[in-house]
C-alpha cells in the first residue's frame, strides 16, 4: 500500500540569532548537520515523500535534502513557519495522506516520539509534540486542558500569566494534508513578529470545529536551537545520549563525559573507550578493541581486538585489521595495516600498506609527498623496519624484509633482503682522549 504520509520540514529561515554566514540548519551537532539529523529521523517513518523547505540562496541545504532523498522547495521570502508549510501546497496538490510537520533546527527528534504523534491522529484532527521546559524562555507555549490542545502562543505576543506555563510547543505537528492547507490559508500575521506563524493553526483549527491533542516528550529530544548557546546545548545532549545508547550495547567507557562522538560512530560490544578520546565522522571500531586516552580518530577503521594510543592520530582512510597496535604519537593517513602489524611510536604512517605482523620501529616517516604528488610505501608482511627509518614513496619493501635503523630509503627492497641506507660508522681509537686533552688545555691557556 502507497504510504498516506508526507513530511515537510522547515528550513528556510535566516537563523540571524545564530550571527553565521551558514544557513541555521546546517550548523552540525555530533559532526552532522542538524538538518540531517532531521531527515535521518524522518525517513525512519516510511513516507511518501519528505519535502525539505529551503530559501533561494541555500544551494547547500538543497544539496543536502538530495543527498537524503528529499525534496526541496524554495520559500522566496521567510515570513513566518506557517508560511513556509504552505510553500508546500503546490507539490503536495492532489496528496490527501497526513502531513507531518518537522523544523529542521530540532536534531535530537527520535523517529518513536515521531510515531507516537502520527498515532494520535487516530483520535484527534492535528496534533502537536510538546515538552516541559526547565526554562521556557523563547518557546511558544501550549495552553492545554489535559491533553486537548486550544492554542499556542508565541512568547512575544504572550502575557504574564501565560509565559509562566511551562508546557512547549517543539514544532512538530501533524494533520490530515489537505485540513492544514486549509486552515493555513486563514492565518494572518498581526501579532509582535509580523509573521505567518504556523502555531496559530491551531486557535484556528479549533474555531473550525477540529480537535487538538498535545503529545509530550522530553525536553532532551524536543529542543530547538536558535543560538549558538542551544546549539551547545543540544550537542552536549547528543554526546550524552550517544554515549549511554553505546554503553547499553556493550561498550566501555572509563569516563564517558570525556569521550566526544559522532553521528555515525559505529562501536562493536567489549571495545573499550579510556578518557579524552575524540572520535570524529566516519569511524568503526570492531569488537574488543581498545582506544587509550588522548586519541584522535577519524574516518577511520579500527580492527577487533586493535589497540590505539594513548596520544594516537588516525586520520581518514586509514585501516586497522585485527590486533594492529598503533601506539602514542603515531598518525596514519589512508593507510592499511594488515593483521597484527604494529607502529607504536612516533610515526607517521601515510599513503600506505603494512603487510601483516610487520613491525614499525619508532621514528619511522613515510614520505608519501614531493610537493605535489602524494605517492605509496608499500611493505610487505612479516618485516622489520628499523627505527628513524625514511621511505621514500613511491617505494616497495618485500616480505620478510629487514630495514636497518636510520636509513633513508629510495629504492624497492626484495623479500628477504637487509637495506641499509646510510653512512657507515667509523669509530676512531683514542681520538676522544686526545681531543678532550687538546680542549682542555687550550681552556687552560686562555684562563
Ligand atoms: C518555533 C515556534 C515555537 C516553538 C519553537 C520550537 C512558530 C511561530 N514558533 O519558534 O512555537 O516553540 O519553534 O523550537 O512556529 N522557518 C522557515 N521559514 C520561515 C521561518 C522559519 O522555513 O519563514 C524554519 C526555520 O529554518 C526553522 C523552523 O522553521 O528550522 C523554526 O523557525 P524558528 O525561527 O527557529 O522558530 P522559533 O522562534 O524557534
Ligand atoms: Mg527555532
Amino acid at each position: 500500500m502507497k504510504s498516506k504520509l508526507a513530511i515537510v520540514v522547515l528550513a528556510a529561515g535566516a537563523g540571524t540569532r545564530m550571527k553565521s554566514a551558514l544557513p541555521k540548519v546546517l550548523h552540525k551537532v555530533g559532526g552532522r548537520p542538524m538538518l540531517a539529523h532531521v531527515l535521518d529521523a524522518a525517513r525512519k517513518l516510511g513516507a511518501a515523500r519528505i519535502i525539505v523547505v529551503r530559501s533561494a540562496d541555500a544551494d547547500e541545504v538543497a544539496s543536502l535534502a538530495k543527498a537524503w532523498d528529499a525534496e526541496a522547495v524554495v520559500q522566496e521570502r521567510q515570513l513566518g513557519t506557517g508560511h513556509g508549510v504552505l510553500a508546500t501546497e503546490g507539490m503536495l496538490k492532489g496528496f490527501d495522506g497526513d502531513l507531518l510537520v518537522l523544523f529542521g533546527d530540532s536534531p535530537l527528534l527520535t523517529p518513536a516520539t515521531l510515531g507516537r504523534l502520527l498515532e494520535r491522529l487516530k483520535s484527534a484532527d492535528l496534533a502537536a509534540l510538546g515538552f516541559k521546559a526547565a526554562d521556557p524562555a523563547g518557546y511558544g507555549r501550549m495552553i492545554a486542558d489535559g491533553d486537548i490542545l486550544k492554542r499556542i502562543v508565541e512568547e512575544k505576543d504572550a502575557s504574564a500569566s501565560e509565559r509562566r506555563v511551562n508546557l512547549c510547543f517543539a514544532g512538530m505537528l501533524a494533520a490530515k494534508a489537505r485540513t492544514l492547507f486549509e486552515i493555513l490559508h486563514g492565518i494572518g500575521n498581526k501579532n509582535a513578529q509580523g509573521e505567518f506563524y504556523l502555531t496559530d493553526a491551531i486557535a484556528l483549527s479549533r474555531e473550525a470545529g477540529l480537535s487538538c491533542a498535545v503529545v509530550e516528550g522530553s525536553e532532551a529530544e524536543m529542543l530547538g536551537v536558535n543560538s549558538r548557546a542551544q546549539l551547545a546545548a543540544a550537542e552536549a545532549a547528543f554526546q550524552a545520549r550517544k554515549r549511554a545508547e553505546l554503553m547499553e550495547a556493550g561498550v566501555s567507557f572509563a569516563a564517558p563525559e570525556t569521550v566526544y562522538l559522532s553521528a555515525d560512530t559505529v562501536i562493536e560490544p567489549d571495545a573499550v573507550i579510556g578518557p579524552y578520546v575524540v572520535i570524529g565522522p566516519g569511524v568503526t571500531i570492531r569488537k574488543g578493541a581498545e582506544i587509550r586516552a588522548f586519541s584522535h580518530l577519524e574516518g577511520a577503521e579500527i580492527g577487533p581486538g586493535a589497540i590505539v594510543g594513548p596520544f594516537a592520530r588516525l586520520r581518514p582512510g586509514a585501516v586497522l585489521e585485527k590486533d594492529v597496535h598503533v601506539g602514542n604519537f603515531v598518525e596514519v593517513k589512508n593507510a592499511r595495516l594488515e593483521a597484527g602489524a604494529k607502529a607504536n611510536h612516533l610515526s607517521y604512517v601515510g599513503d600506505a600498506r603494512v603487510g601483516a605482523k610487520t613491525n614499525v620501529g619508532a621514528g619511522t616517516i613515510t614520505c608519501n609527498f614531493d610537493g605535489v604528488e602524494k605517492h605509496f610505501t608499500d611493505i610487505g608482511a612479516n618485516a622489520f623496519i628499523g627505527s628513524d627509518a625514511t621511505l621514500v614513496a613511491p617505494v616497495k619493501i618485500g616480505d620478510g624484509a629487514y630495514v636497518a635503523a636510520g636509513s633513508t630509503i629510495t629504492e624497492n627492497v626484495e623479500p628477504d633482503a637487509l637495506a641499509i641506507g646510510r653512512a657507515r660508522q667509523v669509530a676512531k681509537s683514542g681520538r676522544a682522549k686526545t681531543m678532550r686533552a687538546k680542549r682542555k688545555a687550550k681552556a687552560d691557556e686562555d684562563d
